[in-house]
């Protein structure tokens, strides 16, 4: 894996997700100690290149980072030469001169960080791309369902929402089916992309549906910020048919736990009990976050590059 990108769980197979995993349980241990810190990415160069808004995914790139005794430079557009209209490629090869160690790129567009990768020496990690993929959100939500309950094989897993617009459904999608669990979508028709059952999973319209039996519930945000025209009549609408709080949390089985990627519209897509107690598990998902991304930095970024240039996953 050292030297690789990380582009998408669509080009990671089984035994890359669980050595993932495991390497991520280790990395927890650190985050309890009293000095958060060791010094494996001592010397080490991370650059947060984030074209998007974003909280947790950034924050926790950064703090990973930085247990990890990396130093950690957060590259933001609007303060750098992109406000003056210098291309992305130009920004990556410019970045690339400066010889970091690994590069976490967040983009609107799909494709982004594979254009990037495809001119840089260092690892690329895709933070989200457009609709296609968040791989680090996947795999994060792998290490929170493995925690709740012991296994992904054989469970049933219901993503809820505005699947047409969600690279964190993408990446999930490929993650559980990879891991051997049943995957079910399920909003309102516009919010489905005509093709996913392709991808192996069976679509709902029908929220009742789609939660009978499921062991895991991911809610996902509304995309109001990607929403071109009006995909539903009102989000009081929404929130009636799809919205999730207790009582329609009684479909799914009695011991389902309920996931969201953050950030939340409390009372939107979630109740606001739910998104706050148990058995919402949204902060053990962001705890797993800077465990997870530790990981991915330690197994891509922890050994000198072998050669020129390096596959990616
Ligand atoms: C997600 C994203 O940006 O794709 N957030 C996150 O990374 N935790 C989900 C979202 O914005 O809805």
């Amino acid at each position: 894996m050292i030297g690789r990108d990380l582009l998408g769980i669509e080009d990671l197979d089984r035994g890359d997700i669980e050595r993932i995993l495991e390497t991520a349980e280790h990395m927890l241990e650190v985050g309890r100690r009293e000095v958060k810190k060791v010094p494996t990415l001592r010397g080490r160069t991370i650059v947060n290149l984030f074209f998007e808004p974003s909280t947790r995914t950034s924050t926790s790139f950064e703090i990973a980072g930085k247990r990890l005794s990396a130093d950690v430079v957060n590259f933001s557009p609007a303060s750098s030469s992109i406000s003056k209209h210098e291309s992305i490629l130009d920004t990556a090869r410019t970045l690339d001169a400066m010889d970091p160690d690994a590069v976490i790129v967040r983009h609107g567009v799909a494709g982004v960080p594979k254009r990037i990768a495809d001119r840089l020496k260092a690892p690329v990690i895709n933070a989200g791309d457009g609709a296609h993929e968040h791989p680090t959100q996947a795999l994060l939500d792998l290490m929170t369902v493995m925690q709740a309950k012991g296994r992904i094989d054989g469970l049933s897993v219901a993503i809820v929402g505005d699947v047409v617009h969600s690279r964190v459904a993408r990446s999930n999608i490929f993650g559980f089916l990879k891991m051997g669990a049943e995957v079910r979508v399920a909003g309102p028709p516009t919010m489905i992309p005509a093709a996913v059952e392709t991808l192996g999973v069976k679509a709902y319209t029908s929220l009742s549906e789609a939660l009978a039996g499921a062991d895991v519930v991911m809610m996902l945000r509304i995309q109001l910020e990607r929403l071109a025209g009006s995909l539903f009549p009102s989000v009081r609408e929404y929130t009636a048919t799809f919205g999730l709080d207790r009582e329609k949390l009684r479909y799914a089985r009695e011991d389902a736990i309920v996931m969201h990627p953050g950030p939340v519209n409390r009372g939107v897509e979630l109740s606001h009990d739910l998104a706050d107690e148990r058995p919402s598990v949204i902060l053990d998902q962001v705890r797993n976050g800077v465990a997870l991304r530790m990981a991915v930095l330690y197994l891509l970024a922890g050994q000198p590059l072998a050669g020129e240039r390096r596959g990616s996953w």
